[in-house]
């Protein structure tokens, strides 16, 4: 089997590793898989790329296609102008592509385009709000894909919903649990913590990058103003995104507020398991707090990981200054639901889709 793996922005990178593990490990008990990792350039700051790759062990990829930054279509359309190029120099039987990001759209489409599979992990999942970049991502990715890994039943019934077909939908778990589950045992505290005298339990963490909490000034600072009224004394950690340090530097602070550079993997995961909270707008970051069983605020008025609120420790609350206050308040006064992990967030979902790849494809 001959295969092309796709990774281009930071929330890739954990759900790629194991894979890759995976792969290799297949191949030392006699499998026969070739494979080429392409990295699209999408991020390419070493604190969104480099140290990931060195965090999760992940080999350098073959080629960097160096796609860059850009406005949605700049960015999808050199991703796939170079991904096309790369494709026909280097033909495969599939090409898997992880998430939800423009590089996942970009190369599925190209791979389509040139009749290759495509397998796409983290599918099915919907938030049902068109104006996110990644649901229309999700949408188009999986209107095309051939074979869909889910990480929660529901996923999978959105994809019957949508007319795909049962036995393309193969219900196996969530990736970047896998990483989290490989690497515990090496995460490592930030020297942030000894300089500001944090301990365990001392601090939240707050990660905001989307373009509708971070684009505007104004909302930056409602948001963040109404945070720090809910926080009252407690400590606020703050790795700042790129796409969030304009506008932030633009923002009055308050003194509570320990702003840092996007963090490694392993030091980041550390920050979380260890907090008393964590307020957000990732998607990712709903997951990883859920298996924790740390709590979460998560700053949007939909979730496409639905499985975080229901069984998880994860409350979507928009973005509204009273509700930010008033939930971030429950928070550090430790009045927070208890959540248990989904099904198959067991640290094997890799492993499973190596298998049933192999099954298909060889
Ligand atoms: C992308 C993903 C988002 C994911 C996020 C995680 C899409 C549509 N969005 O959003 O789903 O949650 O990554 O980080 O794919 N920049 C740098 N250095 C970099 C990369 C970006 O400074 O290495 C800056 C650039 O100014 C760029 C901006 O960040 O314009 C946004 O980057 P982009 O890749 O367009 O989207 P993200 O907001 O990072």
């Amino acid at each position: 089997m001959k295969l092309t793996l796709v990774a281009g922005a930071r929330p890739n990178f954990m759900k790629i590793a194991p894979i890759i593990r995976a792969i290799e490990k297949s191949i030392l008990q006699g499998s026969n898989i070739q494979y080429r990792l392409v990295h699209t350039g999408q991020h390419y700051d070493d604190a969104l790329s480099l140290s990931f790759f060195q965090d999760l062990n992940i080999p350098k990829p073959h080629v960097n296609l160096g796609a860059g930054s850009g406005t949605q279509s700049e960015q999808t359309a050199s991703i796939m102008i170079a991904f096309e190029k790369e494709l026909i120099a280097n033909p495969v039987d599939t090409v898997l592509v992880v998430g939800d990001v423009n590089s996942t759209l970009a190369c599925s489409i190209v791979a389509k385009k040139l009749c290759v599979d495509v397998v796409h992990v983290e599918a099915g999942i919907r938030s049902g709000d068109r104006t996110m970049p990644e649901e229309i991502n999700r949408l188009v990715t999986d209107a095309i894909s051939d074979h869909f890994f889910t990480t929660t039943q529901e996923a999978g019934a959105n994809l019957v919903k949508a007319g795909i077909a049962v036995e393309k939908i193969h219900f196996t778990g969530n990736t970047m649990i896998d990483s989290l589950i490989q690497n515990q045992s090496k995460f490592a505290p930030p020297s942030l913590l000894y300089m500001n005298n944090l301990r365990g339990g001392d601090y939240i963490v707050l990660t905001l990058h989307r373009p509708a909490n971070v684009d505007s000034i104004e909302k930056l600072q409602q948001i963040v103003n109404a945070i720090a009224k809910g926080a009252t004394s407690t400590t606020i950690v703050f790795p700042v995104h790129p796409r969030t340090r304009k506008n932030l530097n633009a923002l009055k602070l308050n003194t509570e507020l320990i702003v840092t550079d996007p963090m490694r993997y392993l030091e980041f995961m550390y920050l979380i398991k260890h907090s008393k909270g964590v307020v957000t707008d990732s998607g990712g970051i709903q997951e990883e707090t859920t298996y924790l069983g740390i709590p979460c605020v998560t700053l949007r008025d939909t979730t496409e990981r639905p499985e975080t609120v229901m069984i998880g420790t994860n409350e979507l609350i928009g973005s509204s200054s009273e509700k930010v206050t008033h939930f971030i308040g429950k928070l550090v006064n430790g009045e927070w639901k208890k959540g248990s992990i989904p099904d198959l967030w067991d640290g094997k979902t890799s492993d499973r889709i190596i298998a049933k790849l192999l099954e298909l494809y060889l």
